[in-house]
Order: structure tokens, then C-alpha cells, then sequence
């Protein structure tokens, strides 16, 4: 039967590459890598470049493919991202078809860890219910963007005993700092940090973590709050894309 490894890569630095990892990458007939568009080039050029330190076999393919882009207009945001989940379905299933031979073991390069805002695993569960290909799969742990934000900054994600809460931008206001003292933000498209108007709340910011380009800025909200903003707007321009991440604190370990 076909086997599909679902392999984090890390979240932009080529040495997050566990050594599960590499030894995936190495078991794998065809590296399915997508691209996302012009503007996110160099996020197809750390996955090349991935293959490149690491693939030692010398008789592996990788197989491009184009990511579609997410239909946002006249749906609601789950019927856009279901849609968009169904697309992605039967790209897999044309390349499972097309480029695995019946026992074969292909790759899919995925961004931090699969488990972490990411749908491979959902959607690859989505192909396996079509029953149109037979294969099995496998999931391999990367370093996520949380992970390499929590390293930058040399926090603990977490206030001693304290839960934590993981969030994106367009639901922050459900829970920080009423709901949670420590809250992650991924997927923010509109800094919706700006409208935290807390005086104790602190925020751990960055982009393009563990790349060359990495940016980190930390301190008290209010006070780093419109320097995070100018950077943000700053690099976005000149790159063409961001990827950022922030962590919001109130209170200290200990705190009751
Ligand atoms: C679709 S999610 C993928 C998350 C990924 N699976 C992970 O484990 O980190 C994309 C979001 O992750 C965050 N992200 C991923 N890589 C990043 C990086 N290198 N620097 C900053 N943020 C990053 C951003 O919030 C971005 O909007």
C-alpha cells in the first residue's frame, strides 16, 4: 500500500530538521512541495533548500504543485475554508495517483508542526475517506513558530501553573486578558493586538522566526505597541509578505 509521511519541517530555519525528520525525508520516493505564490517564494526556498542538505538518497523526486488560492468572497468563513479543504483534497489525490506506484512512500513538507493551524492532516484524513487511493500514513513532529518565538524571546510559554491559550488574530477579543493571562496570536491580519488597551499587558513579538530576516520586539504593550506596527508595515513592504506570531502576558509566575 502507498504510504504518505507528513513531515514538519521546522518554521524557517533548515536546523529545526529533527533527525525523525531527515530520516523521513530519506525513506520517501517522491518530496511533494507546494508553493503558495510569487510573494512567498522563500517559503518554497526553505523547503528546496531542506531537500538539499538533507535528501541523501539519490533516487527521490520532488514534485512541485500549486497551493489554490482560499475563495473568500459570498461564502462564510467555514464554507470558504471547506471548499478550499475539498480543492486541496484532489490535488493530493491526483498526486497520490499520478506519481506513487502502488508501494510507494511520498512526503509532504509541512511548515512548523502539523498539528499547529495547519490542515494537511485533515485534509489527507479527507482523501483517505473518498476511497479512491488506498494508503496509510504517518505524522513526524517539526519545531512550530510558537516553539521559535518562546526561544527568541528566552520566555517559558507558560506562567508557573497557569494555562495557556492559543489563538488568532480575529478571536483575541474572546480571550485576552479576560479569559487567559497568556495568549499566543497566529494568523493575525489586522494586529489585533492594537485594540488591547490593558496598561499590564506585555507582548513577545516576531516575524520570519528562524530565518535570516527574523525580527523580535518585546516589552510593554503600550509603550512597544506603535513600533511593533511601523516595523511590521516597514518590513512587509519591502519583503512583499510577512509571517508573524506574538505572545500576550499579564501577571507574573506566582500570581494568584
Ligand atoms: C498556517 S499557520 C502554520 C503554523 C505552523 N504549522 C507552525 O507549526 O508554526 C501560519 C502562521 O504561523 C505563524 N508562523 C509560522 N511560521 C512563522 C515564522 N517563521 N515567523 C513568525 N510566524 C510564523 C504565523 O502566525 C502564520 O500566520
Amino acid at each position: 500500500m502507498r504510504k504518505i509521511l507528513i513531515i514538519g519541517i521546522g518554521s524557517g530555519n533548515p536546523e529545526h530538521m529533527t533527525v525523525q525528520a531527515i530520516n523521513a525525508l530519506n525513506r520517501a520516493d517522491v518530496l511533494f512541495i507546494p508553493t503558495k505564490g510569487a510573494k512567498k517564494t522563500e517559503l518554497a526556498e526553505v523547503r528546496r533548500d531542506i531537500c538539499a542538505r538533507y535528501v541523501t538518497r539519490k533516487d527521490s523526486r520532488t514534485v512541485e504543485f500549486a497551493v489554490p488560492v482560499r475563495r473568500t468572497e459570498g461564502v462564510s468563513y467555514d464554507g470558504s475554508v471547506d471548499d478550499w479543504h475539498a480543492q486541496i483534497a484532489a490535488i493530493y489525490e491526483g498526486l497520490l495517483s499520478k506519481e506513487l506506484g502502488e508501494e510507494g512512500i511520498g512526503a509532504f513538507l509541512v511548515w512548523g508542526d502539523p498539528m499547529l493551524y495547519d490542515s494537511t492532516i485533515r485534509i489527507v484524513e479527507r482523501v483517505k475517506a473518498r476511497g479512491e487511493v488506498a494508503f496509510d500514513y504517518d505524522v513526524i513532529p517539526g519545531i512550530t513558530s510558537l516553539q521559535a518565538l518562546c526561544a527568541s524571546h528566552r520566555i517559558p510559554l507558560n506562567l508557573v501553573g497557569k494555562p495557556v491559550e492559543i489563538t488568532t488574530g480575529r478571536r483575541l477579543h474572546e480571550s485576552f486578558p479576560e479569559k487567559s493571562q497568556t495568549s499566543v496570536v497566529m494568523l493575525d491580519g489586522e494586529q489585533a493586538f492594537q485594540r488591547v488597551e490593558d496598561p499590564e499587558a506585555e507582548i513577545y513579538w516576531g516575524a520570519y522566526l528562524g530565518t535570516p530576516d527574523e525580527i523580535v520586539i518585546s516589552g510593554r504593550l503600550a509603550e512597544v505597541k506603535d513600533r511593533i506596527l511601523e516595523t511590521r508595515a516597514a518590513a512587509r513592504a519591502k519583503m512583499g509578505w510577512i509571517m508573524d506570531i506574538y505572545l500576550l502576558r499579564k501577571g507574573a509566575d506566582f500570581d494568584e
